[in-house]
């Protein structure tokens, strides 16, 4: 069985490895133009991002080609997810994938845009995020058969917020700035799935940003700001550690 993943502060990389597997990163598929996949089982896990599957999972989905008995799916999210699991089992059947098994699972937010990471990280006892996560991988465990759906407005909100999703440029970077404790320590380079930043006296964003917050997440000075963030503070998954996210982004 492989799990195909992507994650930016650890959410969706502690799903995976709950599954178990062979883990595979999202980004190194892409990176090095690996397409064609055979497995018994083949699974995606990944964030939310604007109510449907980031740009960088689309991709991915698109330029593969798997072969499976059985496919599964699992959605990290924060708060709301819309019709989020409609919107990636549409791209699966799109591309000739039938899903047996598609779920979601709230997590913390990372969307510094809307949240303060203090208040996610308070409230993460009440999503019950260690039971929901045993769940789902005792049922991918038993191969289980369960597509999660969404409500027609739900589905029509995804589709709208996934409309106006395309269209966001690769300079959202420029609302990064960067504050004089950077030590250049290239975490940040590191950590970027699509290479975008190259740490030269400070970090120089290249405008092809998919707007995944890893870097300024992941900083161990927390020197990257976010024009208009909630507060400083800043989230990793705790069941994960930094290397792990380098090791899946780099
Ligand atoms: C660009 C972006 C968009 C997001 N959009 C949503 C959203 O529409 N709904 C939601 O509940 N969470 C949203 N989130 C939060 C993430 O889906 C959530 O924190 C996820 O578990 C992060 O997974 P990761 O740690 O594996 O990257 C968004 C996060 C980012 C960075
Ligand atoms: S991770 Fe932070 S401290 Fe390190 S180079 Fe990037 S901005 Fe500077
Ligand atoms: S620059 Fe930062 S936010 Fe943009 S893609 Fe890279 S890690 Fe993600």
């Amino acid at each position: 069985m492989k799990v195909f993943y992507f994650t930016s502060t650890g959410n969706s990389l502690e799903v995976a490895k709950a599954i178990g597997g062979e883990l595979v990163s999202i980004p190194q598929v892409l990176k090095n133009d690996l397409t064609d996949f055979k497995e018994d089982a083949i699974g995606m896990v990944f964030p939310l991002y604007s109510l449907g599957t980031p740009g960088i999972v689309r991709e991915f989905m698109e330029k593969t080609r798997l072969q499976a008995d059985y496919f599964f799916a699992v959605i990290t999210y924060g708060n709301f997810e819309g019709g989020g699991v409609d919107d990636f089992n549409r791209l699966a059947r799109s591309r000739g994938i039938k899903l047996s098994y598609l779920n979601s699972i709230v997590m913390a937010d990372n969307y510094l845009n809307f949240f303060k990471m203090e208040n996610q990280i308070e409230s993460l006892a009440d999503k019950k995020v260690p039971e929901n996560v045993m769940k789902i991988a005792s049922d991918i465990k038993e191969r289980k058969s369960f597509i999660k759906k969404a409500s027609m407005p739900m589905k029509m909100l995804s589709y709208v917020a996934r409309f106006i999703y395309r269209f966001q440029p690769g300079t959202v970077d420029n609302r990064f700035s960067v504050e004089d404790s950077c030590n250049q320590c290239k975490v940040c380079e590191k950590v970027c799935p699509v290479d975008n930043i190259v740490v030269q006296q400070k970090p120089v964003f290249k405008h092809k940003c998919i707007s995944c917050y890893a870097c300024t997440h992941n900083c161990p000075q927390n020197a990257i700001r976010l024009k208009g963030e909630r507060s400083r503070s800043r989230f990793r998954n705790p069941g994960i550690d930094l290397a792990e996210i380098i090791k899946a982004n780099s």
